[in-house]
C-alpha cells in the first residue's frame, strides 16, 4: 500500500481557500419562545449562497417561527444567526432587511388607493430610473397577469391578485436572501405556478431563497437542500435527493399531520391495521 503523495488539506483550510463556499445564512442552536411557550429548540442549518433551501415540517413545527427569527421579527432567546459573514442575531428587522435579507410578507400588503404600477414604484423608492425600469420589467415578466392590470387600483384587485402584487413588490428588487413563508397560500394553481416561476427567475439572478411552503413537492422541486423540522427541532437536513424520501414518509399528504410510525410502509388503498371482515 503506497501513501498518497499529497494529503488533502484539513477541512478548515479548504474552507479558508474557498471563501465563496461559506453559507450565506448560518443558523446555529437557535431557541425561541412565545412567553412561557418554547417553540424552537437548538435549531441549526445553513443556506449556501445562490441556492434555495426548503424548510418543511408539519403544522406547528416552528417553520414560521424560524422565518420570523431570521428576519428579526422575533428575538431568538439563544443561539446565533450569521448573514453574509456578519452576526445579525440581535439586529432589528429594518437593519436585517437593509442588509439584503427580505421576508416575503404573508397576506396582502398593498396600498388600495394606488394603482398596481404605483405600488411597485413605491416599493422601488430610492432606486435610480434605469434600475427601476428593469425592476418593473422583471416584476411584469414574472407576473404577466399584473402587467395587464398595471393601471388598475390595487384595492379592486382580487384577493389572489393582491397577493401576487405584494410578492411582485418583494421580487422586483434583487436581494441577497429571500425568506418566503407560505406565499402561495390560498392562490389558484395557475397563480402558484407563476409564483414558483418567479422564484426560479430570482434564484437564477443570484438571490438565495429559504422557502416555507404547504405545497411541499413544489418546494422540493425548487430547493437543493431540505431542512425537516418537527416539534421545534431539526429532524434532518441535507441535499433534497437524500431527504425527500423521508419527507414523503413523514408528510405523506404533503403537509399537515406528522406520520410518526416509521415501521408502517405506505400501502396504497389498504387499511393494514383493520381486521379482515368476515
Ligand atoms: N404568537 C404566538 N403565541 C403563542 N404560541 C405561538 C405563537 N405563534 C406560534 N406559536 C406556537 O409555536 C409553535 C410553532 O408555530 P409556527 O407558526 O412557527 O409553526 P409552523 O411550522 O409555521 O406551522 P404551520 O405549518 O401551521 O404554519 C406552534 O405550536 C404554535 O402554536
Ligand atoms: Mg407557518
Amino acid at each position: 500500500m503506497t501513501a498518497p503523495r499529497t494529503l488533502p488539506p484539513p477541512a478548515s483550510d479548504r474552507r479558508l481557500a474557498q471563501p465563496e463556499r461559506l453559507p450565506l445564512l448560518d443558523v446555529q442552536g437557535v431557541e425561541a419562545a412565545y412567553g412561557p411557550y418554547r417553540a424552537l429548540f437548538g435549531v441549526s442549518f445553513s443556506v449556501p449562497a445562490g441556492s434555495a433551501v426548503a424548510l418543511v415540517g408539519p403544522n406547528g413545527a416552528g417553520k414560521t417561527t424560524v422565518a420570523r427569527v431570521i428576519s428579526g421579527l422575533l428575538r431568538a432567546s439563544a443561539g446565533t444567526i450569521a448573514f453574509d459573514g456578519q452576526e445579525i442575531t440581535r439586529w432589528p428587522a429594518w437593519r436585517i432587511a437593509r442588509a439584503g435579507l427580505v421576508h416575503a410578507p404573508e397576506g396582502r400588503s398593498v396600498f388600495a388607493s394606488l394603482s398596481v404600477e404605483e405600488n411597485l414604484v413605491l416599493a422601488l423608492k430610492g432606486v435610480n430610473h434605469r434600475a427601476q425600469a428593469e425592476a418593473l420589467e422583471r416584476a411584469y415578466g414574472a407576473f404577466e397577469h399584473l402587467a395587464r392590470r398595471k393601471d388598475q387600483q390595487a384595492g379592486t384587485l382580487s384577493g389572489g391578485e393582491q397577493r401576487m402584487l405584494s410578492l411582485a413588490k418583494v421580487l422586483a428588487l434583487p436581494r441577497r436572501l429571500l425568506v418566503v413563508d407560505e406565499v402561495s397560500l390560498g392562490l389558484a394553481p395557475a397563480v402558484v405556478d407563476e409564483v414558483f416561476d418567479a422564484m426560479r427567475q430570482i434564484l437564477r439572478a443570484g438571490t438565495s431563497i429559504l422557502v416555507v411552503e404547504q405545497h411541499v413537492e413544489r418546494a422540493l422541486a425548487l430547493a437543493e437542500r431540505v431542512v425537516l423540522l418537527a416539534h421545534g427541532r431539526v429532524l434532518r437536513e441535507g441535499p433534497t435527493a437524500e431527504i425527500a424520501p423521508e419527507v414523503s414518509r413523514l408528510l405523506p399528504t404533503g403537509a399537515g399531520t406528522l406520520n410518526t410510525s416509521p415501521a408502517a410502509p405506505q400501502q396504497p388503498g389498504g387499511e393494514p391495521d383493520r381486521p379482515e371482515a368476515e
